[in-house]
């Protein structure tokens, strides 16, 4: 039976990119079904007969990848560095570089980082609107003021915009675990530094379910069944 999905749902699901940025590449003219230009997200495919070309180049559907790895400190994680910097891509054997990383974690924190080609559960996992939690271990400079503390769980202005509301578990004065479902640019950091205090040290502990077990900085490994299974649920597929 002829099963036709969108042509932004395809492409997401060849791994090659999330939906938003497939919808974007799609609407500057980048994609060709059947060798004629597509300009509509939306646009009903066969993936079993019809020919999807990006750039000119065929798209494939690829196996599903799932990798957890323990990001060392001292790389980035964006796919490609302008400046030839180490990236996460890097530690991984050469058959997994097509991967993306789920989210971002700046150069100098550490912890669990998520590596798929699927490209709707790294959708749904880094938009806020599915409310995935993300926890954190964060170390700062002074001791944590209770008034303080309480601010942040509520939510404090980062560009004039309110934080969603976090929960915060202080392990020591200076010692903090804090757990949030926004993924904005250097978030903690900025909330932080917002009411005064600077992050020496930030480790990322758990995504959804998922924990760093006893994977040592640089270490990875491949999730199990149950545990894909676990996210999809957490994000509602
Ligand atoms: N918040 C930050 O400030 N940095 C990260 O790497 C992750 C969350």
């Amino acid at each position: 039976m002829e099963q036709k999905i969108r042509l932004q749902v395809f492409l997401s699901h060849s791994g090659i990119s999330s939906r938003r940025r497939a919808g974007e590449w799609i609407k500057a003219g980048r994609c060709s079904v059947n060798g004629k230009k597509v300009l509509e997200p939306s646009y009903p495919i066969d993936p079993d007969r019809d020919v999807i070309k990006l750039d000119g180049k065929k798209v494939v559907l690829r196996k599903k990848t799932y990798i957890l790895l323990n990001k060392p400190a001292g790389i980035v994680t964006t796919r490609k560095d302008k400046f030839a910097k180490k990236t996460v891509l890097d530690i991984l054997p050469e058959k997994f570089r097509h991967l993306y990383p789920v989210g971002r974690l700046d150069k100098d924190t550490t912890g669990l980082l998520l590596l798929t080609n699927d490209g709707e559960l790294t959708h749904r996992l880094t938009h806020p609107r599915f409310e995935v939690d993300k926890s954190y271990l964060a170390v700062l400079n002074r001791p944590l003021e209770k008034s303080d503390l309480r601010r942040m769980e509520k939510g404090i202005l980062i560009d004039k915009v309110p934080t969603a509301p976090c929960k915060i578990h202080c392990r020591d004065d200076t010692t903090v675990e804090i757990t949030l479902h926004e993924g904005r640019k250097r978030q903690i950091k900025r909330m932080f530094s917002a009411l005064g205090y600077r992050v020496i040290e930030l480790m990322r502990l758990k995504e959804a379910h998922l924990t760093l077990g006893n994977l040592k900085p640089g270490q990875w490994r491949f999730l199990s069944p149950p545990e894909i299974k676990g996210l999809y649920r957490s994000v509602g597929l």
